[in-house]
């Protein structure tokens, strides 16, 4: 039935056509007239790749080793709750599909399923996004129980802490509906929460103080999702963080920003290799990858992408876009000259 969907942009299209007007400017739409969402796309095409030949490409490997474990590509699954819009299964469906296809997923603070339940559908690799609700006692707690179920790294998000102005949002009076929980937040957390005029619960506006401490907490790797500028990279490096993702939110927070691709190249020359570095944000296909790669990024993750999967096909949806970016990243490879993804660096562009 589905057959004709071959790439990334076939699933936006049918996810379009699935959705509500609504929701699909919920997860298509950004900051302000959507110009970041636009950019990060587009600023792909900057770069160009420039295959090498007659080297022996007959076995291609992907896989990649994060944090002494191996995933079978460098694509991984964003936070991007909260998914109960898109599918029933919502974040379900995403571990479920980490885990058959080994690779990482990141679980927000905002999902409707609780960070128990969703590790108990993986037997894999899976990273918890911190989002500071409240005091800090919620945040220590989210920490510990994060720890205590056997999540494998801490993702503190520091580039949402204030509700952005998105417009299409604006226009739609968009809500989310009453079925949507937060399933992380116990009672107690959500009785005690400081809210916004229209209700919505207000995030802690953390500091450098704040990652100091929360590094305190954590035995697992910390990583800062939403870092732009080279010394704030620096800055996270200095503190002794364990990763960062270049990242501008999907172009969700703030319009007119650069594109996380045009920053990524200046962060891995600042910082090196004593942090891991990731990117996100316009990822659509194989060949994306391989130019995040090629500037710098250990890993990519993808975020709309696997939403346009899960809300065609749920768990089905999800697992073939994964397979559709692998595949795209194996031919990619294989075209290249590059028997192995760690063999991508900065030669694979061209400069032509
Ligand atoms: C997000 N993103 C996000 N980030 C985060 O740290 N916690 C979250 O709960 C969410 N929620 C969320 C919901 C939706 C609907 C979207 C589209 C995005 C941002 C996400 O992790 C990632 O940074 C971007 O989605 C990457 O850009 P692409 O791949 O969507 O272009």
């Amino acid at each position: 039935m589905y057959t004709s969907l071959v790439n990334v942009a076939d699933y936006a299209k049918a996810s379009k056509n699935k959705l509500s007007s609504e929701v699909w400017d919920y997860v298509e739409g950004g900051a302000g007239r959507d110009w970041s969402v636009e950019n990060n796309r587009n600023a792909f095409d900057k770069y160009k790749v420039m295959p090498r030949i007659l080297n022996n490409v007959e076995g291609i490997n992907v896989e990649t080793i994060i944090f002494g474990r191996k995933i079978s590509a460098p694509i991984i699954f964003a936070p991007t709750s909260p998914l109960k819009l898109f599918h029933e299964d919502a974040e379900v469906a995403v571990v479920k599909v980490s885990s058959r296809v080994n690779t990482v997923a990141i679980c927000s603070t905002d999902s409707h399923f609780d960070l128990e339940h969703l590790s108990q559908m993986s037997d894999n690799n899976l990273w918890f996004q911190l989002y500071c609700y409240g005091c800090k006692e919620n945040a220590e707690s989210l920490i510990d129980r994060a720890q205590n179920a056997n999540y494998n790294a801490l993702v503190v998000t520091v580039d949402a802490f204030f509700p952005p102005r998105r417009e299409r949002m604006m226009r739609n009076h968009f809500k989310l509906p009453g079925d949507v929980k937060m399933g992380n937040l116990t009672q107690p957390m959500l009785d005690g929460l400081p809210r916004r005029g229209d209700g919505s619960p207000i995030r802690h506006a953390l500091t450098w103080q704040d990652i100091t401490w929360i590094k305190e907490q954590s035995r697992i790797p910390v990583i800062l999702k939403g870092i732009m500028h080279k010394d704030d990279a620096i800055k996270a490096a200095d503190l002794g963080v364990d990763g960062i993702v270049v990242s501008n939110h999907g172009g969700r927070q703030l319009d007119q920003m650069p594109a996380p691709i045009d920053c990524l190249q200046d962060i891995s020359l600042a910082i090196g290799r004593d942090v891991e570095i990731f990117m996100d944000g316009g990822i659509t296909n194989g060949i994306d990858v391989i130019k995040a790669l090629a500037l710098g990024a250990k890993a990519v993750l993808v975020g709309r992408p696997y939403i346009y999967g899960l809300s065609v096909q749920g768990q089905r949806g999800v697992e073939e876009i994964y397979n559709i970016l692998k595949c795209e990243l194996e031919d990619a490879c294989a075209q290249l000259g590059i028997s192995s993804i760690s063999n991508v660096n900065s030669t694979t562009l061209s400069i032509i």
